[in-house]
């Protein structure tokens, strides 16, 4: 099974080109389904349907199922248990209901919960290829770090409070009035982790890939090439560019002139800044692209720019974060393309902390849970070199260290 994520800002074209590509897929007689995680759907318009779309696949063509998450359902289904807890709590200290409602409510946190839908897709065995509609950029980004962030705490911090509650509910609930968490919330957060946990397996596997989108102009290229750093950073495997709304050169009006010179520019620094990736173009249609054949068509031309590659095919791309062991020492190499073109060297930090390394790139930061292996070494080097940090680690032992 094949997943394709597609991000990008906003208005970029990713709708567009997700649908395209779902279409392309499904012409080929593989089980394809494109979802979208936005909460402002907008696939159902791309392929012209007049039918509302529901929270369950549906279909467009023999291959082809498109599918809207709904966000706010699957939010209140994964997190009603844990919110109900909260709530009573917030109760009993006396914040006013509609404010505690509000409380609750982790902001941006449908989007994660939408992905769940992807994961449960993905394990039906009914799909060959699934593509995905991301909401822009930013929140994309954050988003897939979560169940990685959500993990540490749930790994680390739970267990302890579970013990903890355990043994002081009678006491704490009587003096302090404050109701204890039952057995069932610390249960669905465990299977809330369990479930973004492999969500994020998923998407960072071999067969999961995130194509950037964008318009050739320099504040969208900016944030792409953000965007790819910081995904790489993530984990995730980001295996092409789409630059989409490229205006045909031809004519002999001067706008238009101006705007293919000026397009032409920012496409050279396009390919430039995603070295090793192919950018496949896409132009600027007369009309809206719209309905199943019309997005087909902009998918295909756009992919037959780098004719040699197959845009469904498992790309062989190095894994983002792998180790090599020479002699008495490991080294790490984490992939962090791009990151020259917008962040200062100094930008970049390494953090350790026991068997965990934090890396942060500019506002970006992941925690990284070491190797058993490597978690008893110590961090004898780092540097950034060749569009990857590569950490040393040598074999001494230490007590764990703050770095
Ligand atoms: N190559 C193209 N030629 C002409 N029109 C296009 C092209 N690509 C996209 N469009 C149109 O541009 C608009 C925005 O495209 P689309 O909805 O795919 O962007 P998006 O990145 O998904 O936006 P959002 O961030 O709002 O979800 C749509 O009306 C779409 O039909
Ligand atoms: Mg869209």
């Amino acid at each position: 099974m094949r997943i394709l994520l597609f991000t990008g800002k906003g208005g970029v074209g990713k709708s567009t080109v997700s649908a395209g590509t779902a279409a392309m897929s499904a012409a080929r007689g593989l089980r394809t389904l494109v979802l979208s995680t936005d909460a402002a759907h907008s696939l159902g318009d791309a392929f012209g349907l007049d039918k509302a779309l529901g929270s369950e696949p549906v279909q467009v063509t023999e291959h082809l199922y498109v599918q809207h998450v709904d966000a706010q359902r699957r939010f209140e289904e994964s997190w009603a248990e844990v919110q109900g807890y909260l709530l009573s709590v917030l109760d009993t200290i006396g914040v006013d209901r509609i404010a505690a409602e509000e409380l609750t409510i982790i902001p941006g946190a449908e989007e994660v919960f939408a992905l769940l839908e992807l994961r449960r897709m993905a394990v039906s065995g009914e799909w060959d290829t699934i593509v995905v509609d991301c909401a822009p950029t930013a929140e994309t980004l954050r988003l897939l770090a979560l169940p990685e962030a959500l993990g540490w705490y749930l790994e680390r911090i739970l267990p302890v409070q579970r013990k903890m509650v355990k043994a002081l509910k009678p006491v704490l609930t009587k003096a302090a009035g404050v109701p204890m968490p039952g057995d069932s919330v610390f249960d669905a957060l465990v299977r809330l982790h369990d479930e973004l946990a492999e969500v994020r397996a998923l998407l960072s596997g071999p067969e999961a890939s995130v194509r950037i989108v964008l318009t050739p102009e320099r504040v969208v290229l900016a944030e792409a090439r953000r965007s790819w750093t910081t995904l790489s950073l993530y984990g995730y495997r980001v295996d092409g560019v789409v630059a989409n709304r490229i205006f045909p050169a031809g004519g002999s009006d001067d706008w238009r002139a101006g705007w293919v010179k000026a397009q032409d520019d920012v496409l050279g620094d396009v390919g430039a800044s995603f070295e090793g990736l192919p950018v496949w173009r896409s132009f600027y249609r007369p009309t809206e692209p719209v309905g199943v054949d019309d997005l087909r068509e902009v998918a295909e031309a756009a992919y037959a720019w780098s004719g040699s590659i197959d845009p469904l095919a498992v790309p062989e791309t190095a894994a983002p974060f792998r180790t090599e062991t020479t002699g008495e020492a490991t080294v790490v190499h984490l992939a962090l393309p791009g990151l020259a073109q917008w962040v200062e060297r100094d930008q970049v930090q390494l953090g350790r902390n026991g068997d965990e390394l934090a890396i942060t790139v500019g506002a970006y930061r992941r925690l990284l849970t070491l190797p058993a292996a490597l978690a008893r070494m110590r961090v004898s080097g780092a540097r950034v070199e060749g569009g990857e940090l590569r950490v040393t680690f040598s074999r001494q032992t230490t007590n764990t260290e703050s770095e």
